[in-house]
Formats: C-alpha cells, structure tokens, sequence
C-alpha cells in the first residue's frame, strides 16, 4: 500500500491530482490530504475524495513543523507531493512577504519533516540513507525560466525530433511563436515575487537533494487548464464573464504567449515522474501547445457560442442574448508591470525518457473545460459568491 501525501489538494491542479491517483490507484493507496483552506482551496472540490475510507483530510499550514511532523509520525509516507503554493501572479505584486513565507520556508519545512521521518542512518561514505522507495516531489513553475522572445506574430510549424515523434504520434499541427524554449538546463531567472519564490523553493530542493542526499524531484509545468479553475484566472475568468455578458479584460493587446497544459495530461505526468523518475532530476511538463491569450479568448467565445446555439438548454445559463457572445465583449486593459512575453516549455525529456506526452489537442480541452464549467454552475457560484469559504465549517465545524 503506498502512501500520499498531498499538500493543497483543495486547490486547482492538487484536487485534479487527488482525484487523478484515485481513479487510477483506487484503495490501493493511502493519501493524507494536507491544506490551509486559503481563498483559494475549496473542499467542496474534493468532496467525494475525502469521505473515502483511503483518504484523509487535515486543515493546516506546510510551514506548521509540528503539524506535519505529527502526520509523518502517525503514517508511513511514501511520496509527498507539494502543490501548496501561493500561486497568483497579481497578488504576489500586491503582497510579495506572504508567498516568500508560503512558497520558500513551506517547502523548507515539508523537506524537513520528511527527512526527519525518513532517515536511516548513514552509509559507509558517512552520507544519509533513507527508507527505500521514498520521493518528495515538488510542484514548480515555467515560470522559474523568466521569459522568452516571441519570434513570430503568427504561429508557426514546430518541427520535432524524430525520436520525439514516435512519443507524441497522437499529436499532429503543433505551433510555435518562437526559436527558443525552456529546457530543464535553461538558468533561472525570475521575474516576478512569484517566481521567484518558486524559483528559491526549487533550490532548497535541489540543495536538499545535493547536501542530504533526499529522494527528490521537481516538476516544472506550465499553464494549467481544465475543470476545478477559480475563475480569477484568464480561462475560467473568460468562460464566467460570457455567461454574465460582463466586458472580457485582455492585458495589453492579448499578445502574451503561454503554452497550455490539459490539467489532466499534467496529473498523468506528475504520477509518472513520482514513480518511475530518476532520483535527483527535473523534468518540464507542458502542452506543446503555445498560444497568445487574445486567441484564446477568441476560441472560447467561438466555443460557447457554437454550444449555445447547437444545445439550446444550456441558454438558460446566459445573462446576455446570444448574439452578443461576440469578440466586441473584449476590453483591452492596462498591462502588468514586467508581464512576460512568452514562455514556452520543451517537454522532450519526460517524453523521451518517461514515454509521457500531453495528449490532449487545446481544442479539445477547451470544449471539455467549457462543458464542464456550463455542468457545474453550482461550484462556479460557491465560488464567485465566497460561499464556498463556508462549507469546511458546515462539513466539519462540529466534529
Ligand atoms: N495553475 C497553474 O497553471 C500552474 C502552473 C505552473 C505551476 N503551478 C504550481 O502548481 C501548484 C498548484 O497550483 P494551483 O493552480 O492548483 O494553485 P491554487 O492556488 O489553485 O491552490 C493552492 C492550494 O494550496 C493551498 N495553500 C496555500 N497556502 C497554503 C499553506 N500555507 N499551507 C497549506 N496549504 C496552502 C490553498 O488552500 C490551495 O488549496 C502551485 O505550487 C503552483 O505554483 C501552477
């Protein structure tokens, strides 16, 4: 029986996770829910996870030494997995001290306690040794690279290797915006509070891993998308605002490039690298699969729209008439300081050595997105109302 631990599985990609390891593992494992329950964890996302017998939650903060000192003493953790972050990039401008607390001695603790829980002794060398089949792995950002040139105004062909092929054949008409892409060799160099945080955090890992010898790994991925999104980000932002017919807010002129993962391909990828990932290394996870946000906003204006008009029962959910989900809802704000141009992920190495390639086509995981968002209006209004702030209360305030 192995055992998880997952930290802020009540947020976008850990809840994705959790219910990823279940459907694939089913009561063949343990996992030990860990999560502080910010603005931006929602237990109702998780809600059938954690009444199974196999999965346990507990409220609490990574930086809580006790805490998690206590969880490894009272379970045989085999993987932790840590997702718990501070993970906006507007809000790490507004208070940067909160995600350097979260983000970097968060992790310095959660490696800690681990290691604390693991350790065996020493070997002849007078290095470390740890109970065997043990991994911490930690969830990092593409956006730890810094930023990237956009080459292209257009999207181009992206040529492969053949090597890469045979990996990704399930995968044809793949774009790039640009000549260059973040390797796992390219140096770190943040740019916002955000990623700088992250980016420390990766290295308290590494420096972890060098020094004490810990079974690590990092994954660093790039943007997510997929079901569980909280709409202050750009896709699910842009799929509620059309249903409210509220103005969609674009930065600057919508030119921004990012590579965009199906949050269920990034789930597959984690479970992999936790198993079968060599000891010590990083890996990039992204969606071969760049695009500039003003597309997407076009591509989800034209998805609901053909919805809408193709399955009219789901009309019922506008508060516009049809005919005003056009591109004349776009509104072009001011742009964020130091907003990055483009970040493009080269995921060839998880491919390559691990077999793993995100399989899903963007629009495909648009449409899944969308259907999922028009399905589950009711989250959706838990959560742009804040009632969900309520519900670990109402499920656990009197127990
Ligand atoms: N969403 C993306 O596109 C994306 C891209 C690259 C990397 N990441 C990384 O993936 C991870 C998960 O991202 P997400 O989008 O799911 O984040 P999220 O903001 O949706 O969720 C974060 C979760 O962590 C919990 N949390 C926050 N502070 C905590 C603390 N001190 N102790 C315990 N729990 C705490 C929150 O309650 C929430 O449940 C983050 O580490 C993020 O940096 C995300």
């Amino acid at each position: 029986m192995t055992t998880y631990l997952v930290t802020g599985a009540a947020g976008f990609i850990g809840a994705n996770f959790l219910k990823y390891i279940i459907g694939q593992h089913g009561d063949g494992i343990n996992v030990i829910v860990l999560d502080a329950l910010t603005y931006a964890g929602n237990l109702s996302s998780i809600k059938q996870e954690i009444d199974l017998p196999n999965v346990t939650f507990v409220k609490g903060d990574v930086k809580d030494h006790d805490l998690v000192k206590k969880i490894f003493a009272e379970n045989d953790i085999d993987f932790v997995v840590n997702f718990a972050a501070e993970s906006h990039v507007d809000r790490s401008i507004e208070n940067p001290r909160l995600f350097l607390e979260t983000n970097i001695l968060g992790t310095q603790n959660m490696l800690d306690c681990a290691r604390e829980a693991w350790l065996t002794g020493k070997d002849e060398n007078g290095r470390p040794t740890y109970k065997a089949g043990k991994k911490y792995l930690q969830i990092s950002t593409d956006e730890v690279y810094g930023s990237l040139e956009k080459d292209y105004d257009e999207a181009q062909p992206l040529h492969v290797s053949d090597e890469l092929k045979k990996v990704i054949e399930g995968r044809r008409e793949l774009t790039t915006f640009g000549k260059h892409f973040f390797t796992e060799e390219t140096p770190l160099s943040p740019r916002s509070p955000y990623s700088a945080s992250k980016t420390s955090a990766d290295m308290i890992v590494m420096a972890y891993y060098h020094t004490y010898g810990m079974p690590v790994n990092i994954t660093r991925c790039s943007n997510n998308y997929g079901p569980y999104h909280f709409p202050e980000k750009l896709i699910p932002l842009v799929i509620h605002n059309i249903l409210e017919g509220k103005k969609l807010p674009v930065y600057g002129k919508g030119l921004n490039v990012r590579d965009w993962l199906y949050v269920e391909d990034h789930c597959k990828g984690i479970d992999l690298v936790l198993r079968r990932g060599t000891v010590g290394e990083v890996y990039n996870i992204g969606g071969f699969n760049e695009e500039s946000n003003i597309n997407i906003v076009h591509l989800i204006i034209d998805t609901i729209a053909r919805i809408m008009r193709d399955e009219p029962r789901y009309q019922a959910l506008l508060k516009c008439r049809l005919e005003d989900i056009n591109y004349d809802l776009i509104t072009y704000v001011t742009d964020r300081p130091g907003h990055d141009m483009r970040y493009a992920i080269d995921p060839t190495k998880i491919a390559t050595r691990l077999g793993w390639y995100p399989e899903t086509p963007f629009t495909v995981g648009i449409e899944k997105t969308v259907r999922w968002n028009l399905d589950n209006q009711q989250w959706i209004d838990s959560v742009t109302s804040g009632d969900y702030q309520q519900y670990y209360e109402q499920m656990y305030g009197n127990r």
